[in-house]
């Protein structure tokens, strides 16, 4: 199913985070959602996700209207995500954090579960076999009793995915899954983006600073800067555009500059894998801390839409302590 901004405006006070960006991520595509820090990135996954609504414009998923819909119900009507700030169940092993996702999937009611009846046997095993084939397809089926915060930083992301495929999404955002990655690290997130998309015929955004993922994997590639739309195209015409490069190298290009592409992309040292991950540059240091601090405050926000979908299928919203982050 295609997912379909329009004209999509979202105003805090008197910032424009994002300001009439259209575009269509075509249904079962790997799609690109690229731009310097505080470009309106997170922000459009956070609109997209029901976590702040738009003031302008529309967001569809095939024909389904997102905007009336709260968070859990666009996570029923197919759409996942992970967060730019890992945000994972530190005291729960790796496999829990699957298994917590799938309240919002469970078929067996409450009072099964209460009366451990056989369907409530039966779902707990079935999503048990779903996340350790998940695990398996992240090399972390090895890893499932072990505490989250054990793993890598790497591979908390790759748990994070794992997690969001849990709820069988036909559309997956994913805010910033290379970060904090190393190049083999991410040549492996690569292939594993492109393995779900093929096997689950899932629609993938990618927001991603790391150029070697982004021209490596995505077919087709929206930039924004300043929350609005400067480019759009393949990852050779976006890798070469003068208006993305002088967003991200802050000047105007001077026509032999081209953003890292995955044929460029050597393999760094095993020292300083975080900048190497973080290519090109973001235009200052002082943009992006606001710009961090901000879309901290997004995710906060998001991760009580997702408390809340964990908690739907419960009918309990105001249960529980969830998204308590081990970042
Ligand atoms: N909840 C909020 N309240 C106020 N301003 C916000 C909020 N969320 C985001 N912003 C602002 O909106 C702009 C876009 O932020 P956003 O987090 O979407 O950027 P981004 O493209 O994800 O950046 P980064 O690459 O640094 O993650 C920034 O100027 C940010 O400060
Ligand atoms: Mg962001």
């Amino acid at each position: 199913m295609d997912l379909t901004l329009k004209n999509v405006t979202k105003n805090f006070g008197g910032l424009r985070a994002v300001g009439d960006v259209s575009f269509t991520v075509p249904d079962r595509s790997i799609y690109g959602l690229i731009g310097p820090n505080g470009a309106g990135k997170t922000t459009v996954f956070n609109l997209v996700t029901g976590v702040y609504k738009h003031d302008e414009g529309s967001i569809h998923l095939g024909k389904t209207d997102l905007r009336p819909l709260k968070p859990a119900e666009i996570a029923r009507a197919g759409i996942a995500r992970t967060f730019q700030n890992i945000r994972l169940f530190g005291q729960l092993t790796v496999i829990e954090n699957l298994l917590v996702a799938c309240e919002i999937d469970k078929k067996a009611s409450l009072l099964s579960s209460v009366l451990r009846t056989k369907v409530h046997y039966e779902d707990e095993s079935s999503m048990r076999d779903r996340a350790l084939e998940l695990l398996g397809v992240f090399d972390l089926a090895h890893t499932a009793e072990e505490p989250s915060t054990s793993l890598s930083y790497g591979n908390q992301r790759r748990l994070e995915i794992a997690r969001a495929m849990m709820l069988k999404p036909k559309v997956l955002l994913l805010d910033e899954p290379a970060a904090g990655m190393n190049y083999g690290e991410a040549e492996g997130l690569k292939k594993q983006i492109r393995w779900l998309r093929d096997t689950f015929d899932l629609t993938v955004v990618l927001v991603e600073h790391n150029m070697q993922v982004v021209m490596g994997v995505c077919e087709e590639i929206h930039v924004l800067d300043h929350g609005e739309t400067i480019a759009h195209g393949t990852p050779d015409q976006i890798r070469n555009d003068p208006a993305v490069l002088a967003a991200y190298l802050g000047e105007e290009a001077d026509g032999t500059a081209t953003l890292a592409s995955d044929a460029d992309a050597k393999a760094p040292s095993a020292k300083g894998d975080e900048a190497s991950a973080k290519e090109p540059g973001a235009k200052g240091d002082e943009a992006s801390t606001k710009g961090d601090e901000a879309s901290a405050k997004g995710d906060e926000a998001s991760a009580k839409g997702d408390e809340a979908s964990a908690k739907d299928a419960k009918g309990d919203e105001r249960g529980g302590k969830a998204g308590e982050g081990s970042s």
